[in-house]
């Protein structure tokens, strides 16, 4: 952890276990979700085998995305109101029943784990590693803002106050774990929620929903909804009754939320153009790997991803470097969420102009040292791209493509390579790889990101102990990082209360 004050709401790690998901040791929850761990460390083969039979013809979560479709201003209203009522006498439990609740919403989204996997897959084309690794970060979420909304209770000298409604909006990137956190954090503060799934993974909501009532959450507190048509989202988001909106997603959606009503409480992550610094003493095939995975675990299909790698130092060094990255993205196993075997999978949906632009075009100085190619006629599985020769403020520089692309730059000196880093819009996720202590707490008091972490790869945070939340336009709105401390306070308000003699 960082010490100095413009450092605080960020977390800093240097490594990361390999445990399996939350466990019930000694009364106490351990957070540490098994994210951009090596598979074949924690998989059962034949487990993972007979999930991925079922996948091509899962039907799961199909009817429950079906019941919870609303297509008229009538019905929304009505809806609405339910979860404004009911959740009046949520936030009136003791915290400890809703904790009670939660924690058993953890225990529901573990044993629905294959289920959960399958309709990722099915649905969204998610690999078998990338959507186990959700359910268990979807799973410490609710144990860890169970136990959260125990210490809200115990604030002294204040009352808090939840909104009575929140929605959340997650996207489909991470269709499972982003809407069970956002639902999960607005529960335990004592809030009820609207969950409005992203139109492409509609059933993955629905499965996470079905855990959520299925552990006792009531349904007029809980509700989940689709609704086709774009004028009743907008009706939804600006609805009165919503007291607070949690948005994760491109930059654009929140502007377009804010365009709808600039008064919107709105929590918003969005988007980011994330890097690794290599200098000349890091551990090389650490960092070889760990820029590898942070690229292309779930085709780059990341907010977090590692979009291009700044190696410092003299040519030798770069091209060294610059050679292992390539025969290492050369050696990834491309296919469907088929086995296990299978290191990078399909996009979720069909590239958009922005990332063919990047699969297909270079700038002048750029050259492919990996070319991506597309293989197969859904136009959905590519293979890799790595392009040498990025130049700082060039267009990939300074572009966020969501997909399976890597960059690597050049530069002389690590100051340079910290100033590139900090030249995009935004500050999500940053990394450096080196085993020197100087250069390490140079780069730490100098970084602008939320995330930022050393000699490991830069996905895959950790809830509880990498509370992950951006900087700069990665972050629109108020809220604190999720998955961490503080941040169930932004789901209501404080009154000060007399403190008693
Ligand atoms: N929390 C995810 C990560 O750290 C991104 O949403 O990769």
């Amino acid at each position: 952890r960082v010490g100095s004050n413009r450092q605080q709401n960020r977390q800093t790690e240097t490594t990361e276990s390999l445990s399996a998901e939350a466990q019930h040791a000694d009364g106490a929850w351990k957070f540490t979700n098994t994210a951009d761990s090596d598979p074949a460390m924690r998989a059962n083969l034949e487990w993972a085998k007979a999930i991925a039979e079922r996948i091509p013809t899962s039907k799961l979560g199909v009817k429950t995305a079906a019941e919870a479709e609303i297509t008229d201003h009538a019905e929304l209203d009505k809806f609405i109101q339910k979860i404004k009522l009911g959740a009046r006498a949520w936030a009136a439990k003791p915290a400890a029943e809703r904790a009670d609740i939660l924690h058993k919403v953890g225990v529901e989204i573990t044993r629905r784990r294959a289920d959960l996997i399958e309709v990722a897959g099915a649905e969204l084309g998610k690999g078998l590693d990338q959507a186990d690794v959700e359910v268990s970060e979807a799973a410490d979420f609710a144990h860890y803002y169970a136990q959260q909304a125990l210490e809200l209770e115990k604030v002294n000298g204040a009352e808090f106050s939840p909104v009575d409604v929140t929605l959340v909006t997650p996207p489909w990137n991470f269709p499972l774990a982003i809407p069970a956190g956002g639902v999960l954090a607005a529960l335990a503060a004592g809030s009820g929620a609207i969950l409005k799934p992203a139109s492409v993974s509609k059933r993955c909501g629905a499965i996470i929903a079905e855990c959520l009532w299925a552990a006792g959450v009531p349904a007029d507190v809980f509700g989940l909804v689709n609704v086709g048509e774009k004028e009743l989202g907008k009706e939804l988001v600006t609805d009165k009754r919503i007291g607070r909106v949690v948005l994760t997603g491109g930059a654009e959606t929140a502007e377009l939320f804010r365009s709808w009503d600039p008064t919107l409480k709105l929590m918003a992550e969005t988007s980011g153009k994330n890097s690794i610094i290599v200098t000349p003493s890091a551990d090389l095939d650490l960092a070889v790997k760990d820029i590898v995975n942070s690229a292309f675990g779930h085709a780059g299909q990341k907010c977090s991803a590692c979009s291009y790698a700044i190696l410092v130092g003299s040519a030798g060094f770069s091209k060294r470097v610059r050679n292992q990255i390539v025969d290492a993205v050369k050696s990834l196993n491309i296919g469907w969420a088929d086995d296990l075997s299978v290191q990078m999978g399909p996009l979720s949906v069909e590239p958009g102009e922005k990332l063919m632009r990047g699969l297909t075009k270079l700038e002048p100085g750029q050259r492919w040292v990996v070319e991506p190619k597309q293989l197969d006629e859904t136009g959905r599985l590519w293979s890799p791209g790595v392009r040498a020769g990025v130049e700082v403020g060039s267009e990939y520089h300074m572009t966020e493509y969501f997909g399976p692309l890597l960059g690597i730059m050049r530069v002389d000196t690590l100051e340079e390579a910290i100033m590139a880093q900090n030249l995009t819009h935004y500050g999500l996720t940053a990394g450096l790889h080196s085993l020197d202590a100087e250069e390490i707490n140079l780069w730490l008091n100098n970084v602008e990101a939320g995330n930022v972490y050393v000699n490991r790869g830069i996905t895959g945070a950790i809830v509880q102990r990498q509370p992950f939340g951006g900087w700069k336009r990665s972050v629109v709105g108020e809220g604190a990082k999720a998955g961490g401390p503080n941040y169930l306070f932004g789901f209501g308000e404080f009154t000060a209360t007399e403190l008693k003699p």
